[in-house]
C-alpha cells in the first residue's frame, strides 16, 4: 500500500497544476494522473453530470489500485465530494478545505473573495464552509469562465485578458476583499493579470500548494508515505497531442511518452 501510486484526477490537464506541487512536495510518490479531456470543460454542465463522470473518473483510478485519490479539480470538489467518498474505497482528498482553511488564516479585514468556474460558483461550497468555521467572514464570488481556455491558449499577458480580468473582476475589487481565492485548477497560470487587476493589497490563494501540504501531512498520519523511486503516468480521454503541447505550462515540466489516452468505461 505504502508504494502504491497517488491518483489524482480532473476534468482534463488544469490539475496538473495541483499534481505539480504534490511531486514537488512528495518527490518519492508515485503519481497516476487522469484527465477527462474528452468531455472537458465541467465548469458549465449540471450536477448530474458532473457527478456520473466523476464516478468514472474515480472507478478508473481505484482500478489502478491507488493508495488515495486527490480530486484536483476545484469544479468537481465543490461539486460532488462526498458523493465520491461514498464510493471509493480509499481515502479522497478534495481542494476545497485546505484552501478555505489558508484563505481564513490569510484575511485580516474578514472579507474574502472566491472565483471559479460557473459550477463551483453556482454550488455555493467556497461560501458554505468558510462561514461553517467563520460565519462572520464576508465573501464574494464571480464566476470567470473564460479564464480556463484563456490559460490553456497560453494567453496570460495578452491586452484582451486584460480587459476581460477588469471586467470580471470589477465588483470583487469594489467589495474591499483582502483575500482572494482561485478556486480553478487554471487560474495560477493567470495570476500575474488577476494581482495586477486587484491590486498590491490583494493576497491571491491558489488550491494546489495547501491540498499538496493537507495530502502529505495525511500519508504521515496514516504511514503510508512511499520509500521508493517515484513513477509518473498520464491518462487522458482525448487529444494526447494537444495535451502534451500545452500539460508542460501547467506540470512545469514535459510529461515525455507517460501520456496516453484511454477510454473509460462508462456508468
Ligand atoms: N478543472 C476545472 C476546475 O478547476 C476547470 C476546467 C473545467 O471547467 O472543467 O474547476
Amino acid at each position: 500500500m505504502k508504494t502504491s501510486p497517488i491518483g489524482i484526477f480532473d476534468s482534463g490537464i488544469g490539475g496538473l497544476t495541483v499534481a505539480r506541487q504534490i511531486v514537488k512536495l512528495l518527490p518519492s510518490e508515485s503519481i497516476i494522473y487522469l484527465g477527462d479531456t474528452a468531455r472537458v470543460p465541467y465548469g458549465p454542465r449540471s450536477k448530474a453530470v458532473i457527478t456520473k463522470f466523476a464516478k468514472e473518473l474515480t472507478n478508473f483510478l481505484i482500478k489502478c489500485n491507488v493508495k488515495c485519490l486527490v480530486v484536483a479539480c476545484n469544479t468537481i470538489s465543490a461539486t460532488c465530494l462526498d458523493e465520491i467518498r461514498k464510493v471509493s474505497p480509499v481515502p479522497v482528498f478534495g481542494v476545497v478545505e485546505p484552501t478555505i482553511e489558508l484563505a481564513i488564516k490569510t484575511t485580516k479585514t474578514n472579507k474574502i473573495g472566491i472565483i471559479g468556474t460557473e459550477g463551483t460558483i453556482k454550488s455555493g461550497t467556497y461560501v458554505r464552509k468558510i462561514h461553517e468555521i467563520n460565519p462572520k467572514i464576508e465573501v464574494d464570488s464571480a464566476a470567470c469562465p473564460l479564464f480556463v481556455p484563456i490559460a490553456e491558449e497560453g494567453l496570460g499577458a495578452h491586452k484582451a485578458t486584460e480587459l476581460i480580468a477588469k471586467d470580471y473582476l470589477r465588483d470583487l475589487k469594489k467589495s474591499q476583499i483582502d483575500t482572494l481565492i482561485l478556486a480553478c485548477t487554471h487560474y495560477p497560470l493567470l495570476s500575474q493579470v488577476i494581482q495586477e487587476t486587484m491590486g498590491a493589497k490583494v493576497t491571491l490563494i491558489d488550491s494546489a500548494k495547501p491540498t499538496a501540504e493537507k495530502l502529505k501531512e495525511s500519508l504521515e498520519e496514516r504511514k503510508l508515505l512511499s520509500d521508493k523511486k517515484a513513477k509518473y503516468e498520464f491518462y487522458v480521454t482525448d487529444a494526447p497531442d494537444r495535451v502534451f503541447k500545452v500539460a508542460s505550462r501547467f506540470f512545469g515540466k514535459i510529461l515525455n511518452d507517460n501520456l496516453k489516452q484511454v477510454t473509460l468505461p462508462t456508468s
